[in-house]
């Protein structure tokens, strides 16, 4: 690729990076599609976000991704906040726009397409379980409500955070919120059983966050988690005749809506894809 005065940048701000598959993603996107830009990881403290907020706007940045642990701390530094990035309260992609600074979340409508395009599910009429309230389970969960499932129940170790999680989903969608230990209640009932915390990652591959008799062939089950690429409770679910659905779509289509908010057209998400799988060998 040509590198020349006119290169244009975006990056990725977080603490760490140093595992981020999107650079691989994007700069394999960008020459996919003969655009003059490069994607560049960027280790920034807490303590110097603001600062690498300034800089990257003053050095003419197109846009950059935000993730652990600046999601939500970058919005005190935009002009504009989207709606459902307002919502979920955390934002992972940043477009600069004429001197202002606008915040997307692309992590929800990244999984909904992620889930539809894989599994074929008609989201309207799921009952559905979430495991875990943290900023993942957010974004899922307001995906879910406004893309019209019946209903949404949140099961979290510490519930309090369950509660707070099902009462801003409130006005739009039946929302109950239950500890991890009593998911039992709801699991018979559940058609999507959605698994957001971080039980079952590598290196604790054999770490499953419910009991596995619980999971039954009328559910499909998602789990965000994409290394192993089929967590445990993947593989019992599996073999009780379930429908799964594992986390590595999440990742590439909220990068290539982050690309088409950039870039202002369609991502090559076969290119970028393939960039994905041969970065995760
Ligand atoms: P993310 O942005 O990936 O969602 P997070 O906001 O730190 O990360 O949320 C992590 C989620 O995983 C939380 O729901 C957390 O439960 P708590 O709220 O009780 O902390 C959940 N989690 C992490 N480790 C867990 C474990 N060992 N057992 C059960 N839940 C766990």
């Amino acid at each position: 690729m040509r590198m020349d005065a006119g290169t244009g940048v975006v990056g990725l701000i977080g603490h760490p990076v140093g595992h981020s598959k999107s650079p691989e993603m994007m700069n394999r996107a960008f020459r996919a599609r003969g655009l003059p830009f490069v994607y560049l990881a960027f280790d920034v403290s807490p303590q110097e976000l603001e600062t690498a907020v300034r800089g990257m706007q003053a050095l003419g940045f197109r846009g950059w991704n935000v993730t652990i642990p600046h999601k939500v701390a970058i919005l005190e530094y935009l002009d504009e906040v989207e709606e459902t990035a307002r919502e979920i309260g955390a934002v992972n992609t940043v477009v600069s726009r004429n001197g202002r600074l606008i915040g997307y979340n692309t992590d929800s409508e990244g999984y909904l397409r992620s889930l539809v395009d894989e599994t074929g599910l008609e989201l309207a009429g799921q009952r559905v379980l979430i495991l875990g309230a943290g900023g993942a389970a957010r974004a899922v969960a307001h995906a879910l409500a406004v893309a019209g499932v019946e209903s949404i129940t949140i099961a979290n170790r510490t519930r309090e955070k369950a509660e707070r999680l099902a009462a801003s989903l409130g006005r739009k969608v039946d929302a109950r919120a239950l500890s991890l230990a009593e998911v039992a209640r709801v699991a018979g009932e559940t058609t999507l059983l959605v698994q957001t915390t971080s039980v079952g990652m590598y290196p604790e591959t054999e770490a499953i966050p419910i009991d596995p008799s619980l999971l039954h062939e009328g559910m499909t089950v998602s789990d965000l988690i994409y290394r192993p690429r089929k967590t445990l409770l993947l593989r019992e679910a599996e073999a009780r005749g379930a429908r799964v659905h594992g986390g590595l779509g999440m990742l590439l289509h909220q990068a290539a809506l982050a690309f088409e908010k950039w870039m202002g057209r369609a991502a090559p998400v076969d290119v970028m894809r393939d960039a994905l799988e041969e970065a995760m060998k």
